[in-house]
């Protein structure tokens, strides 16, 4: 039984007060779904606002980043103590954004994720082909690089409690989302890989869909064997939408 997740990517939208208003907005819109593991990050600022303005909900804060290392001469930089510290407990890492125009690595994201797991936090590693990837029929070796090289180094138990993100880039913040069949063989090979690079217990690592993910058309996403939620991004930046997608992933193949 896989529980289903959906989390909001705000990616660099709303100051701190109107990150505040969306908390008080959107809290009593999914107080009754109880079923789905619900999962907000704004931008690194709106933080500590965030985690106190949702502190008495079910609704967990996330942050879109961080760096590796514990502290140092890192310019810029963020680290797990600090993230937790502003009652952060789930980073996402590796979004293809960070990738393509961050200049982010499967390495990278590899000391990001063992880091933010060790230190007990709950990672969403994000993988993903480009349109000239999937029409190169390179998909599922692209998938497989990802998983492999960016999840290395964790153990059965500790990817049992992860989550990847599949976000094909070209579904992106285009319109275009994965058909149900795309996703859910893209699901199924990125679990594949997961059992066969750490064993059967890692089948129990979430696998969420993002990608032009809407209210009209997640429970047809969510509903495929292999689907466990999704990471949104557009469409999760107004309460009433992001909540309709917390309620329409509900009846997820579990
Ligand atoms: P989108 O973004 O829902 O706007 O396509 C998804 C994401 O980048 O996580």
């Amino acid at each position: 039984m896989r529980r289903p997740f959906v989390a909001a990517n705000w990616k660099m939208h709303k100051t701190v007060a109107e990150s505040v208003t969306y908390a008080h907005a959107v809290v009593p819109l999914v107080e009754a779904i109880t079923d789905v593991d619900i999962v907000v990050a704004p931008p690194f600022l709106a933080l500590p606002a965030m985690a106190d303005a949702l502190a008495d909900s079910r609704i967990k804060v996330a942050s879109q980043n961080v760096h590796a290392a514990s502290h140092g001469a890192f310019t810029g930089e963020v680290s797990l103590e600090m993230l937790q510290g502003s009652g952060v407990t789930v980073v996402i890492i590796g979004h293809s954004e960070r990738r393509q125009l961050f200049g982010e690595t499967d390495a990278g994201v590899n000391a990001k994720t063992r880091a933010t797991v060790g230190a007990g936090l709950t990672s969403i590693v994000c993988v993903g082909e480009t349109l000239e990837e999937r029409e190169a029929n390179r998909t599922f070796d692209i998938l497989d690089r990802q998983v492999r090289d960016g999840l290395a180094g964790l153990s059965p138990e500790q990817v049992a409690t992860q989550v990847v993100a599949y976000e094909p880039v070209w579904a992106i913040g285009t319109g275009r989302n994965a058909t149900p069949d795309q996703a859910n063989e893209a699901h199924r090979h990125i679990r594949q890989q997961l059992v066969s690079q750490f064993g059967d217990s890692a089948a129990a690592c979430r696998v969420i869909y993002g990608g032009s993910v809407k209210p009209g058309n997640v429970a047809e996403l969510v509903g495929q064997s292999e689907v466990d939620g999704a990471l949104v991004g557009g469409a999760s930046l107004d309460p009433t939408s992001f909540s309709e997608i917390v309620a329409g992933s509900r009846s997820t193949a579990i």
